[in-house]
C-alpha cells in the first residue's frame, strides 16, 4: 500500500510517499528556517507564507522522484495538528483538495504520535511492550506501546520541551536559530564551576520541565560573562565559555531524558525503547543509550534500543505516512480540519 504523506505543521513543508508503512519511496523537505534568522525565531507568518509559495512544488517533487503519478498511490495522509495554525492549514487544505480531487481515501494524523514510526521505517523489528520518548522542539513526551496500534500517554512536560531549552540556549550562545545542532557541534567539556540542574529527575513521576534549566542557563551565562562581555566572540576564553555552557546544557537535558525514560521501561518491563523527534538526532543521547560504555547501557542492556536515521528524527513526512499506515483511519475530507493543539495525551 503506497500513502502519499503531507507535513507541514511548523517551518517545515515536506512530502513523501512510503510503502507499507517501512519503505521510504520518495521524502522531500523545504524548510523557512534561514528566512526567520533575522528575527530570532520562527514567525509564523513568514512560515506560512513559504508553504503556501512552495507545496505544490515540493508535492510535484515527491511524485516525480518515485516516478510515480496519482494512479499509483493509495491513499493520502496529513498532519491535522499539533503545529502552528497557519502552517497546518496550508497542508491540511492543499490535502483535502486532492483527496476530493482525485478520489482517494485520506488519513489524519497527529504529528507527536507519527514521530514515533520513524522507527518502523525499514520494517524494523520492533519488540513490545516498548518506552517510547517522543522529544522534539514542542513536545518532550513518554508513551507506552504495546502493539504499533495501541498508544499510551504516561507524562510530558509541565512547561518547555526540551527542544526549546535547546533553541533558547543556542540563541543565547549566540548561535542565533540554529538550535540544538549548534549546541551539539560545539559542545566541548570544560571546567565550569557550576553543575547545572537536572530538573525532576529522580521525583518519581514520567514528567518532565525545562523551563527552571533554562533560568539557571540564563543566570549563570550572565555571570560568567560579565567580565568578558567586552571581548571579542573570537576570544579564546569567551569561545571556550560557549564550549563549556554548550555541553553542560546538552548534558543537563540528556541526563534527564534518559533517566526518566529507562524509570518508565524499568515500570512497564519494557523490552523496548524508541527514540524519536528533533532532539533524537542530538549525538550525545543517541550516544548515552546506544554505546556500550555508556552508563545506561551496561545497566540496562535487557531494552533494544531504537533510533530513527537523523535525517527521520527531525520534521519530514515519511513518518507521517508510516503512522497512517501502522495506526491512521481513513476519514471524509469534509469532516478534516487543522487543529493546533491537537491532544497527545491518549
Ligand atoms: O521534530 P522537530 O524537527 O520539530 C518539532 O516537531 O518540533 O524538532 C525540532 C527540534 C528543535 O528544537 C531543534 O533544536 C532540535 O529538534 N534538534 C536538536 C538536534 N537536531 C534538532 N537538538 C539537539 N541536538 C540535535 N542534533
Ligand atoms: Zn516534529
Amino acid at each position: 500500500m503506497r500513502i502519499l504523506a503531507i507535513e507541514s505543521s511548523c517551518d517545515e513543508t515536506a512530502a513523501a510517499i512510503v510503502e507499507d508503512g517501512i519503505k521510504i519511496v520518495s521524502s522531500v523537505v523545504a524548510s523557512s528556517k534561514d528566512m526567520h534568522e533575522k528575527y530570532g525565531g520562527i514567525v509564523p507568518e513568514v512560515a506560512a507564507r513559504e508553504q503556501l509559495r512552495c507545496i505544490i512544488p515540493t508535492i510535484d517533487e515527491a511524485l516525480k522522484d518515485s516516478h510515480n503519478n496519482y494512479q499509483s498511490i493509495d491513499s493520502l495522509a496529513i498532519t491535522i495538528g499539533p503545529g502552528l495554525i497557519g502552517s497546518l492549514l496550508v497542508g491540511v487544505e492543499t490535502a483535502k483538495t486532492m483527496a476530493m480531487v482525485t478520489k482517494k481515501p485520506i488519513i489524519p494524523v497527529n504529528h507527536v504520535f507519527a514521530h514515533m514510526y520513524a522507527n518502523f521505517i525499514d520494517g524494523k523489528k520492533i519488540q513490545f511492550p516498548a518506552i517510547s520518548l517522543v522529544v522534539s522542539g514542542g513536545h518532550t513526551e513518554l508513551f507506552l506501546m504495546t502493539s504499533p496500534k495501541d498508544l499510551q500517554w504516561l507524562g510530558g512536560t509541565l512547561d518547555d520541551a526540551a527542544g526549546e531549552a535547546f533553541d533558547k540556549t543556542a540563541r543565547l550562545l549566540g548561535f542565533g536559530s540554529r538550535g540544538g545542532v549548534a549546541i551539539q557541534e560545539n559542545a566541548v567539556k570544560g571546567d565550569l564551576d557550576f553543575k547545572l540542574p537536572r530538573p525532576l529527575m529522580h521525583d518519581g513521576s514520567l514528567n518532565f520541565s525545562f523551563s527552571g534549566l533554562k533560568t539557571a542557563i540564563l543566570r549563570e551565562w550572565k555571570k560568567h560573562t560579565s567580565n568578558v562581555k567586552q571581548l571579542h566572540t573570537s576570544n579564546i576564553i569567551y569561545k571556550k565559555l560557549i564550549g563549556a555552557f554548550a555541553w553542560e546544557v546538552q548534558e543537563a537535558i540528556t541526563d534527564v531524558l534518559v533517566a526518566k525514560t529507562l524509570n518508565a521501561a524499568r515500570r512497564y518491563n519494557a523490552k523496548s525503547i524508541l527514540l524519536s523527534g528533533g532532539v533524537a538526532a542530538n549525538l550525545c543521547l543517541r550516544n548515552k543509550f546506544m554505546m556500550p560504555a555508556s552508563p545506561a547501557v551496561r545497566h540496562n542492556s535487557k531494552f533494544m534500543i531504537h533510533v530513527p536515521e537523523v535525517r527521520l528524527c527531525t520534521d519530514n513526512a515519511v513518518y507521517i505516512a508510516s503512522y497512517a499506515y501502522f495506526r491512521g483511519k481513513p476519514v471524509d475530507w469534509h469532516e478534516i480540519s487543522a487543529v493546533p493543539d491537537l491532544s497527545v495525551e491518549i
